[in-house]
């Protein structure tokens, strides 16, 4: 035998990491740990103790405790004595404290990355290779955010104490994630790892001790379910931010609408993996491999729906298969090993019992001839191909190596069958032709997209879902944002709940009359009547009669948001044309501006009403100049690639305005949405809806695509119940009272649209700091990664 066929028919001999570091360290802790709470180990206070086990073995490693809401008051308490002075510490010093924990987390990386292998499953080959580096580099950037933070933030402050809870699949990865751009912002943290992974966080825990990280900066609470439970409802945090399944997910929305907590929610995901006839085959299967069976495919951004062109569909299964025979299962501390184990029983169960479901669907399942351990917890990597794209292994994520194959003609037919799900995290595309990969990148509704590449991260670039894969990023300025918010703001005082509502006694509703100013709503670039065929009173300050309004309902606001979304043309339009029809609304709204200014003096006195629509015409001129300066940024991973992030517009936004300040107010909200290319339905002012009447006419002259704003008066509260449950709004903003606020919240959490509030406080719409710029363009945007990568 030559050496050449020996070298391609030589067996793989063991090639075991060695974990003695990792089991010193554990031994050195009686392998039993308590919760780490102000910089010490306590033991639980109420909570007992569980095990983690070995998935690859089913041996117990070590045992944890079980935080109660005892533990999490504590290390709440903790966070909480520890937020002033760490907050206010020079952000020199703290960003000396993410320098230190970097070098830390380098020193320890071998241990570190032996107990994720153990704790997890997953191969040593990916935790030392891939998480840890991983890790580091994100507290490196983030000590540079530190640094950078009073030039780079300026006018914004901490949100406080925060509540982080983290999945099992890369538990170290998502602390880092968490931690980082929390403690860099200068808030504090209580954070609980997931109950299959707590010991990666354990050993944090202890690197915080090691570099002297002030007590209370950082605590570690573990244990389950109820643990987070306990978290997410302790009136004593300031925001959750969360990583895991989009039911837990909606659990937490729910349980955090009453309350002024941000919340940050990075859920599931149910990836497309697109390859076009011209792509470079045997690229795209090596890219498969990092997409579907990375970490056994227990990845939130795995590629697990694989969408062919049908040309190639029949030679790319072939290599898929022949490359799927060479994957190597087996134990993951093993450095040859490819896929490892299982986090859990019932993870390995629900694949299973997801796989039947995809066969009992119609689906063909193909797995390799390779060699299974014969204990642990071990899945084959499988290929079910005919899958069709209802099929619940089309639709669900398995967070398993399961690959879901489908066909598809025309690059249009691949956008349309990627973005057929309600998840909206992640995409691939692979093709030879740059303009196609990038025209395909742009229509995919994904927050992040990796052209010719996949599962590509880093700490520059923010990673974050659209739809029901959640909303915020993790990573880069934007992920910094989840954890500041404008200083102004936090110290505003709230809007007495009966503010500016409108007397009940004064607003009656009556059937349509002719009183002698009547408007009428404003769907779909007409004015209509409203399907209730009912008007009410809107009075002055005095509470002379001024006019009727419609009283709009739920099925006005289905037509409007039917409008809205036909006006689509509006988020295709170049920025520069957005400008120019803000600009000509400007220009309109001046040419009106005494017989509006009069009308608005009914309301709000003739001094406010003057500096009103002046202020207003101020803020179209402000948002026609941002419409083509929200640019995105281009990144510079470490890695030969370039990450496009671009401010998409969200969808259709559904609008609540607020009762003060009816016409700036409205236009605040209205005009950043508009400028990011969002089309929208608004509810006005209750006190002064008659300000539709002016507004059609500006808006009809104005070049404006008819549906791009829709208009519904009524009762906000009412209204808003319909808003925010519609499935088809993409966002609500609700600037009104604390109670509406709170129903925006709850209301919406069906399809998880993202919400924007004032939490209820007042808004000093005059002032440009607090009432246009940047915080409302952020929220009218979301951010979409395009990494390409360059070079041979
Ligand atoms: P999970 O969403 O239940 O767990 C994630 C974290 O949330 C854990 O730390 C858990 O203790 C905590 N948690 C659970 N219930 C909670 C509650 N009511 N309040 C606060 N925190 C709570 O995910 P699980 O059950 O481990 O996995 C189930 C499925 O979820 C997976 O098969 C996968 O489809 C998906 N998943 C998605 C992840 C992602 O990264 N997007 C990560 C983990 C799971």
């Amino acid at each position: 035998m030559s050496i050449a066929e020996k070298f391609l028919t030589m067996e793989y001999g063991p090639a075991p990491e060695d974990p003695k570091d990792a089991l010193l360290w554990l031994d050195g802790h009686h392998r039993k740990f308590g919760h780490f709470i102000d910089g010490a180990w306590r033991q639980p206070i109420e909570g007992g103790f569980f095990d983690s086990t070995d998935p690859s073995t089913g041996e117990k490693i070590a045992t944890v405790a079980q935080g109660s809401a005892a533990d999490v008051e504590a290390a709440v308490q903790a966070a909480r004595n520890a937020f002033p002075k760490w907050q206010s510490l020079a952000p020199h010093a703290r960003a000396r404290h993410l320098y230190a924990m970097a070098r830390a987390v380098q020193r320890h990386s071998r241990r570190l990355a032996v107990l994720e292998t153990i704790d997890n499953g997953k191969p040593i080959r990916e935790s030392r290779d891939i998480d840890i580096p991983l890790v580091v580099r994100h507290f490196y950037h983030h000590a540079g955010w530190a640094q950078l933070l009073e030039s780079e933030f300026s006018g914004y402050t901490a949100c406080g104490v925060v509540g982080q809870i983290i999945p099992w699949n890369f538990p170290l990865l998502m602390l880092a994630w968490k931690i980082a751009p929390a403690i860099a912002t200068g808030n504090t943290v209580v954070l609980k790892p997931a109950e299959f992974t707590p010991l990666t966080a354990l050993a944090f825990a202890e690197i915080c001790q090691e570099i002297g990280l002030p007590p209370g900066v950082v605590n570690i609470v573990t244990g389950d379910g109820s643990t987070g439970e306990a978290l997410v409802k302790h009136s004593g945090v300031d925001k959750i931010a969360f990583t895991g399944s989009t039911e837990v997910g909606r659990i937490i929305r729910r349980a955090t609408a009453q309350s002024h907590k941000r919340l940050s929610l990075e859920l599931g995901g149910k990836s497309p993996f697109v390859v076009f006839e011209d792509a470079d085959l045997d690229s795209a299967v090596e890219g498969l491999v990092d997409g579907i069976w990375l970490n056994q495919g227990q990845v939130c951004c795995a590629g697990s729906r694989l969408l062919m062109q049908e040309s190639i569909a029949e030679a790319l299964v072939e290599k898929i298969r022949n490359r799927m025979g060479a994957l190597r299962v087996g134990p993951p501390l093993d450095k040859a090993i490819d896929i490892g184990a299982i986090v859990a029983p019932v993870q390995l169960e629900r694949i299973r019992r997801l796989v039947d479901q995809g066969i009992a669907d119609g689906a063909t399942c193909w797995q390799p001839q390779i060699e299974m351990p014969s204990r642990g917890l071990y899945f084959p990597p499988t290929l079910l191909s005919n899958v069709h794209p209802t099929s619940v292994v089309a639709q669900q994520e398995i967070f398993g190596p399961v690959l879901a194959a489908m066909t598809f003609r025309t690059p249009a037919e691949a956008v349309e069958l990627a973005n057929n799900t309600v998840y909206g995290l992640a995409a691939c595309v692979w093709s030879e032709s740059i303009n196609v990969s990038l025209q395909v990148a742009a229509q995919l509704k994904a927050g992040v997209v990796w052209v010719n590449c996949t599962n590509l991260f880093d700490a520059a670039c923010g990673f974050g879902g659209y739809r029901e894969s959640g909303y915020g990023r993790e990573g880069g300025r934007e992920g910094l944002l989840e954890y500041l918010e404008p200083s102004w703001f936090k110290n505003a005082s709230v809007i007495p709940a009966s503010a500016g509502k409108p007397d009940d006694s004064a607003q009656k509703q009556h059937a349509d009359s002719a009183i002698d100013r009547t408007v009428k709503l404003y769907i779909g670039g007409k004015q209509v009547r409203p399907d209730s065929g009912y008007t009410f009173e809107v009075r002055g300050q005095h509470g002379e009669l001024l006019g009727d309004a419609p009283l709009g309902n739920r099925k006005d606001i289905r037509n409007a948001v039917e409008a809205a979304r036909k006006a689509a043309s509006w988020s295709k339009t170049t920025a520069h044309n957005r400008a120019q029809v803000l600009f000509y609304m400007a220009e309109n709204l001046s040419l009106r501006q005494e017989e509006i200014a009069r009308r608005l003096a009914a309301i709000v006195g003739e001094a406010q009403a003057a500096k009103e629509v002046a202020a207003s015409i101020e803020r179209i001129f402000s948002y026609a100049a941002w419409a083509d300066k929200f640019d995105g940024a281009v990144h510079n991973p470490p890695s030969r690639t370039i990450a496009i992030a671009m401010n998409e517009p969200i969808g259709t936004v559904g609008i609540v305005c607020p009762n003060d300040s009816p016409l700036l107010g409205l236009l605040s909200l209205v005009l950043p949405v508009l400028a990011a290319g969002n089309t929208t339905v608004v509810v006005p002012s209750e006190t002064y809806p008659l300000i539709i009447g002016d507004l059609y006419q500006v808006f009809d002259t104005s070049d404006l695509p008819d549906g791009a704003v829709n208009i519904v008066s009524g009762y906000a509260s009412q209204l808003l119940k319909t808003v925010a449950e519609h499935d088809d709004l993409d966002a609500v903003w609700c600037f009104s009272d604390e109670t509406n606020a709170a129903a925006a919240k709850s209301l919406s959490v069906g399809n998880l649209k993202q919400v924007f509030t004032n939490e209820g406080r007042a808004i000093d719409w005059f002032d440009a700091k607090q009432g246009e710029g940047r915080w409302f363009l952020q929220h009218a945007t979301q951010v979409k990664n395009i990494w390409v990568p360059y070079g041979e």
